[in-house]
């Protein structure tokens, strides 16, 4: 599992290497990108669930979990930790194969964004 999440760790931190050679071109946007991508501090509450909150739980949310989320309930720490052990929550926002893409029928979130969601799962998915 862990071995899982350092690779694909380990593929976002290329693919965010390979955006800035390609983004050299125009020479505006690369460098902040990366900078801003602050991974120092990462919580479930501060970070984890407000990206939850903002991409996921219109459909995961306990009262549309049923109606729209597969009955999927994904905005609460003990029900997140679920799809955190599976591999779900990180394969289907990094929308590789190995789970539904997340979120449905969108596009992938932002680099930083699942990167953010790799970091705390990769230092113990903890409860903080
Ligand atoms: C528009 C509604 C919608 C949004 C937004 C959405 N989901 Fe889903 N999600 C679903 C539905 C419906 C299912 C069940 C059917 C399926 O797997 O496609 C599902 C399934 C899942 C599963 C199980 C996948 C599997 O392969 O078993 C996970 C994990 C998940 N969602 C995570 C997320 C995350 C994380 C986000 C935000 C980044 C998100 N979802 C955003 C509707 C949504």
């Amino acid at each position: 599992m862990n071995k899982i999440f350092k690779i694909g760790f380990t593929l976002i931190a290329i693919i965010s290497m390979a955006s800035c050679y390609y983004d050299k071109k125009d020479q505006v946007y690369p460098q902040v990108a990366v900078a801003s991508c602050d991974t120092t501090t990462v919580t479930y509450a501060a970070t984890v669930a407000p990206i939850l909150t903002s991409n996921c739980n219109s459909c995961h949310g306990t009262m549309m979990a049923a109606a729209s989320g597969g009955g999927i309930v994904l905005d609460n720490y003990t029900a997140v930790k679920v799809y955190v052990t599976n591999g779900k929550l990180y394969n289907s926002m990094m929308q590789n194969g190995q789970a539904s893409p997340m979120p449905k029928n969108m596009a992938k979130v932002d680099v930083c964004t699942i990167n953010k969601i790799a970091v705390w799962i990769n230092r113990g998915a903890l409860n903080n």
